[in-house]
């Protein structure tokens, strides 16, 4: 079993998540999927898991809910070199089901451990499982777009991309939501806004 340690560099995170054999959905991946970006990165997107293409290539979000999320990139002037992208579950769930808790709970170190590497001031979590690791319970209809303080960090929840491929009315919104972001890091990365300023349990920054 291999262990992810805090001394980790994100390469040697990353061949960890490439030969993970922590729960079964090792068996029917092609290629596990570590994440991709920019490792100094102000903004780490979290999504679901991969895909078909994903699991074919290798990289995160490179199908069709990939070019929706580089759209709405580019509405922030934004590219993907200039953020990280991953997700909560590093290998294809069979036929694309939901990740179940096992599944996520093996991936989980990973993750933590690609957070403290990245070390971004603003998480956007993409859809609802990704939603539910720092905001268990809650509806992504009624919380999305607004952003909670954890710690150094501000985790924000969005729909899925892919949730406005089938439902066009959910991509102004997500557009909406992803405008809001440069004021947060602009926020987040000001002077006087330091891990322990209090009054942050519920930002609304803009
Ligand atoms: N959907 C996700 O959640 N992640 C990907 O990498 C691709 C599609």
């Amino acid at each position: 079993m291999k262990m992810v340690f805090e001394s980790d560099t994100l390469e040697v995170i990353d061949e960890k998540i490439r030969t993970c054999e922590m729960c079964t959905l090792a068996s029917t991946r092609n290629n596990a999927v570590p994440g991709s970006g920019n490792i100094n990165a102000n903004i780490m997107f979290i999504g679901e898991g991969p895909g078909k293409h994903e699991d074919e290539n290798g990289l995160p979000f490179v199908g069709a809910a990939g070019k929706f999320l580089d759209e709405l990139l580019q509405g922030i002037d934004l590219l993907r070199s200039d953020v990280y992208i991953t997700n909560i579950v590093k290998c294809r769930p069979p036929q694309n089901r939901d990740p179940n808790p096992k599944e996520i709970a093996s991936c989980n170190p990973y993750l933590e451990r690609q957070i403290d590497f990245i070390n971004p001031t603003v998480i956007v979590t993409l859809g609802r499982f990704s939603m539910a690791r720092w905001f268990p319970g809650a509806r992504i209809s009624d919380i999305h777009g607004v952003p909670k303080r954890f710690g150094s960090r501000v985790v924000v929840p969005m729909f899925h991309p892919a949730a406005a491929l089938y439902n066009p009315s959910k991509r102004p919104v997500l557009h909406e939501d992803f405008s809001r972001l440069p004021g947060f890091i602009i926020e987040m990365n000001s002077d006087d806004n330091h891990e322990s300023k209090p009054g942050f349990e519920q930002l609304d920054l803009l």
